[in-house]
Order: structure tokens, then sequence, then C-alpha cells
């Protein structure tokens, strides 16, 4: 992936996570969620099957890490039935940097790259008022369905190839990491 420069209003520069990236990544998502597990989640996540290297991407300004947003690979079950799609988490923006377009650059570089790797479908839970900007509907009235509760509307999908949500039901089925969340 090349870095993108949204340099003409000074913004960050969106790239794809590097080794070396890390320990900054691991600080941001700590301060962003005001604990530890979500950066810990990161961590396990980069060792497991589920972890695709492509869609973790990093937000970088004036050579620091300020946002982080992850993809992973997970599973919607219908009966014996296992179609693929992607969950959108964690994203984190450092406190101090939030609400300039620095998440909502993360997301829509991220949704770019999804689609260029050919996949279909990305499912989030998160703030019913932020999601659907991008383009997230609510998952339920679909029948896609978390297995954990969640605050209605905040189970959110989104079609990435045309009609990649069609006939798309049933449970999803997240890594394990996420279980200690
Ligand atoms: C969510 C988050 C990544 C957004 O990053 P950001 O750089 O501030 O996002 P943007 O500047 O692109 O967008 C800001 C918008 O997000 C909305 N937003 C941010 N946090 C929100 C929240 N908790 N609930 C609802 N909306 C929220 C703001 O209202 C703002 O909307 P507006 O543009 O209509 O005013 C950032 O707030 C964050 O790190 N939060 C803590 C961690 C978290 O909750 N992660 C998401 C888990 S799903």
């Amino acid at each position: 992936m090349t870095p993108t420069q949204e340099s003409a209003r000074g913004g960050p520069t969106i790239r794809r996570e590097q080794r070396a990236d890390r320990d900054q990544v691991f600080q941001v998502i700590e301060l962003a969620f005001g604990g530890l597990a979500e950066a810990r989640l990161v961590e396990a996540l980069r060792k497991s099957p589920a972890f695709i290297r492509e869609l973790s991407l990093v937000a970088v300004k004036d050579g620091r890490v300020v946002g982080h947003i992850l993809f992973s690979g997970i599973a919607v079950r219908r009966g014996t039935g296992l179609r693929e799609a992607l969950a959108l988490a964690p994203m984190a923006v450092l406190p101090v940097r939030q609400r300039r377009g620095i998440g909502s650059a993360l997301v829509t570089r991220g949704l770019a790259e999804a689609r260029r790797l050919g996949h279909g479908v990305v499912i989030v839970v998160g703030h019913p008022a932020y999601y659907p900007r991008f383009g997230f509907i609510p998952g339920e009235p679909l029948g896609i369905r978390p297995r954990f509760q969640v605050t209605p509307g905040a189970f959110m999908v989104l079609e990435l190839r045309t009609n990649a949500l069609a006939g798309l039901r049933g449970e999803v089925e997240y890594p394990p990491e996420f279980d200690e969340v």
C-alpha cells in the first residue's frame, strides 16, 4: 500500500502498520479506551490466523502514531454453512487528536483496502451515530446476529462487494481472542 498523504489539510499519513509501530499502537489504544483490554486484544490478534497484515493500519502525524484500525477475519455461521467476513475492531485515535477526521480517514482507507483485497462484508459493533456515515447499516434486521448482547443499533454491517450481503444470515463467530474483551 502506498501511504496516503492528506497533506492538503496537514492531516495524517495513513499506512500499513509496521513492526516498529507496535509500542505506539499499544499506547494509542490504551489511552483511547482508558484501559488495556483492547490494546492486548490487538497484540493477541497479531498472532492469530484471523490477522490480516494488510488491514492493520496506522495514522501517523509528525512521525508519531496517532491512530490505528484493525480488520480481522470472522465467519457468519448458518447451520453448517460458514461465510467469511471482516470485523472492524478495534479502532482508536489518541484522545488529544480526536474529532479532526483521523478516525474517518482510517475507516475510509481501511474499507478501500479491504475492497481491493476482495473482501465482501465488514461487521462492526460500535457507536450507531458514527458508522452509518461510511455506509454501515443495522445487521439484526437482515438476520445477521452477534453471539453476545449489544446495545440496540450497535451491531452493523457493510457490503463492500455488490450482493455480498445477499443471503447472508446467521450468527457471527469472532476469533477466540475477542472472548477476553
Ligand atoms: C471513535 C474514534 C476512533 C473516532 O475517532 P475520531 O478521529 O475522533 O473520528 P472523526 O474525527 O473522524 O469523527 C468524529 C466523529 O465521531 C463521533 N464520535 C466519536 N466518539 C463517539 C462516540 N463515543 N459516540 C458517538 N459518536 C462518536 C463524533 O461525534 C464525531 O462526529 P461529528 O463529526 O458528527 O461531530 C475515537 O473517538 C476513539 O478513539 N474513541 C475511543 C475508542 C473507541 O470508542 N473506539 C471505537 C470502538 S467501536
